[in-house]
C-alpha cells in the first residue's frame, strides 16, 4: 500500500503532483510519502497488539533525518550498525533506550559512544567483541546491556548478498556456541545480559524461515533462562519483504503472528528491525529523460538517474517499477527499452528489456520502490552530487536534503602543498 498514484493524468506523491516536485526541486529526487510511511510503521507496530514490543526501524534503510524524526515521534526506536547511524537516531530524537546496535565490526570509539548514550542493547556478534565490550564499560564504571546476536544457519532464500543466517555467512556466533557463550558473558562484570538477538537476511517473502529462526530464538532464551540467565528480550531483526514486481509476501499480520506463536506464553519482549517494509514502498525515485538512443540492437532511455544514485539493480539484478509521470493513455504506444543513466560503467541501468509506455525527452518517471535502500546507497561516483530528498504531507513538500553542489563534492578535499616534481614545468 502506498500514496503515489495517476490523478488528472499526472504521478501524484499524496496530493502533490510530481510536476511540481521537479519545478520546485528538479530531478533526480527522492520522494516520500508521509502517510505512507505512518501508516506502514503503524500496520507493523500494531500487528503485536499488546504483546510488550519496540518496533526499531533499521536506519541503514533509510537514515535521512526527516524520516527518522517522522518514525521516531510514532514510538519507532532504532536498530543502528555504526556510530554514525547511532549519531543519526539520537540527532533525530530517537531515545538511545529504544536503540539496539548490531554489527560484526563495531570498533571501541562506537562501542564507547553507545555505552555513553545508553542504549538498549548491544548485539554482539562474537567472542572478541564481549571482551572489548566488557574491558570499556568496566573502565567506564557501567555495565552494557547485551543480547548475543546469533546466527540460526537458516536459509532466508533470498539474494545470496543480503543472506545474513547462514553458517557461511559473517554474522552472529553459531547456535551450538551460545549456551557457553552466555556462561562467559555471566562471569564479566562489564556485562548484563539483556536478550538473544538475530536476523537471517532481507527481503524474504516466504514465512518458513522467519518461522524457523523465531522457533530456534525463543527456544535458545527459554534454554537460557532454565539455566538461570536473566533473558528477558528477543530481538527478531528485520528482513520481510516487500512487492517490487509479483512477489507476495507474507503480511506484518501474518508475520507478527509467526513470531508471537514462536514467543508463546514466555513473556518475552520482542524487538523487530523492519527497515525495506517500512520505508521501501513509501519513496519513489523521480528521474527524466535526457534522450532516447536507437541502438543497434536496443533503444536506451537515458535518463538522468544514475547507478550512483540508484544501485540496487546493478548489485542485485533488483526489478524497480518504472512508471512515467504523464499517465499513459489506455492502448498508448509502448516499446522495450533499457532505462541507462549517465554513468560511465554498462552496470548503470534501472530496468533493463522492460516494456514501458513511450517516453521521450524531457519525459519524467520515477522508479518505485526506492524509498529503502536506495538513497542511503547512493554515492557521488563520476563526480555526481547527491540528489535531493523531500517528504511530501498531504498537500506540503518539504526538502528534507538539498541536492548537493559541485562545491560539496569537494568540501573535505585540499590539494596536497608538495615540491615541485623533479624536472616538471615550474
Ligand atoms: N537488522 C539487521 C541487523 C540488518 O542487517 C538489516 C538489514 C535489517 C535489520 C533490516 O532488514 P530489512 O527489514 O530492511 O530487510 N542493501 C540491501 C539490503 C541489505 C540489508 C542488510 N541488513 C538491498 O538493497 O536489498
Amino acid at each position: 500500500m502506498h500514496h503515489f498514484h495517476h490523478r488528472h493524468g499526472t504521478l501524484h506523491a499524496e496530493d502533490v503532483p510530481l510536476t511540481d516536485v521537479a519545478a520546485r526541486v528538479g530531478t533526480p529526487t527522492w520522494v516520500y510519502s508521509r502517510a505512507t510511511l505512518e501508516r506502514h510503521f503503524r500496520v507493523m507496530d500494531e500487528a503485536f497488539g499488546q504483546h510488550p514490543h519496540t518496533v526499531c526501524f533499521a536506519v541503514k534503510a533509510n537514515p535521512s533525518l526527516g524520516v527518522l524524526a517522522l518514525l521516531g515521534a510514532l514510538g519507532a526506536g532504532a536498530d543502528v550498525v555504526s556510530g554514525g547511524e547511532l549519531f543519526r537516531a539520537l540527532r533525530a530524537g530517537i531515545p538511545a533506550d529504544r536503540v539496539v546496535y548490531s554489527g560484526v565490526g563495531k570498533t571501541e570509539r562506537e562501542l564507547t559512544e553507545a555505552l555513553r548514550a545508553g542504549i538498549r542493547s548491544f548485539h554482539v556478534e562474537s567472542e572478541g567483541e564481549l571482551e572489548i565490550l566488557d574491558a570499556l564499560a568496566r573502565g567506564m564504571g557501567t555495565r552494557a546491556p547485551v543480547s548475543l546476536r546469533v546466527n540460526p544457519d537458516i536459509d532466508p532464500a533470498t539474494h545470496p548478498y543480503i543472506s545474513t543466517g547462514l553458517r557461511t555467512n559473517k554474522f552472529g556466533v553459531p547456535l551450538a556456541r551460545a549456551a557457553a557463550l552466555y556462561d562467559r558473558m555471566a562471569r564479566l562484570p562489564g556485562l548484563r545480559i539483556h536478550g538473544v538477538a538475530s536476523h537471517i537476511g532481507s527481503q524474504i517473502t516466504q514465512l518458513g524461515p522467519i518461522a524457523e529462526a523465531a522457533a530456534r530464538l525463543v527456544a535458545l532464551a527459554r534454554a537460557l533462562r532454565s539455566a538461570g540467565h536473566p533473558v528477558t528480550e528477543v530481538d527478531f531483526g528485520g528482513g520481510l519483504g516487500i512487492a517490487y514486481r509479483d512477489e507476495v509476501p507474507p503480511s506484518p499480520a501474518d508475520y507478527a503472528r509467526a513470531i508471537l506463536d514462536a514467543v508463546g506464553d514466555s513473556g518475552l519482549h520482542v524487538v523487530v528491525e523492519p527497515g525495506r517494509v517500512i520505508a521501501g514502498n513509501a519513496g519513489v525515485l523521480l528521474g527524466r529523460v535526457l534522450y532516447v538512443k536507437q541502438a543497434e540492437a536496443r533503444t536506451f532511455l537515458v535518463t538522468d538517474v544514475g547507478m550512483n544514485d540508484s544501485i540496487r539493480p546493478a548489485l542485485y539484478g533488483a526489478h524497480h517499477g518504472v512508471v512515467p509521470v504523464a499517465e499513459p493513455a489506455p492502448g498508448a504506444a509502448q516499446a522495450t527499452v533499457d532505462v541507462v543513466g549517465p554513468v560511465c560503467e554498462s552496470a548503470d541501468f534501472q530496468a533493463r528489456d522492460r516494456t514501458l509506455p513511450l517516453m521521450h525527452p524531457g519525459d519524467l518517471f520515477c522508479v518505485m520502490g526506492e524509498g529503502a535502500y536506495g538513497a542511503s546507497m547512493s554515492s557521488q561516483y563520476n563526480s555526481r552530487p547527491r540528489a535531493a530528498e523531500v517528504l511530501v504531507d498531504g498537500g506540503t513538500l518539504h526538502v528534507i536534503r538539498t541536492r548537493e553542489s559541485y562545491e560539496d563534492l569537494v568540501r573535505h578535499e585540499s590539494v596536497a602543498t608538495l615540491p615541485p616534481p623533479a624536472g616538471g614545468r615550474s
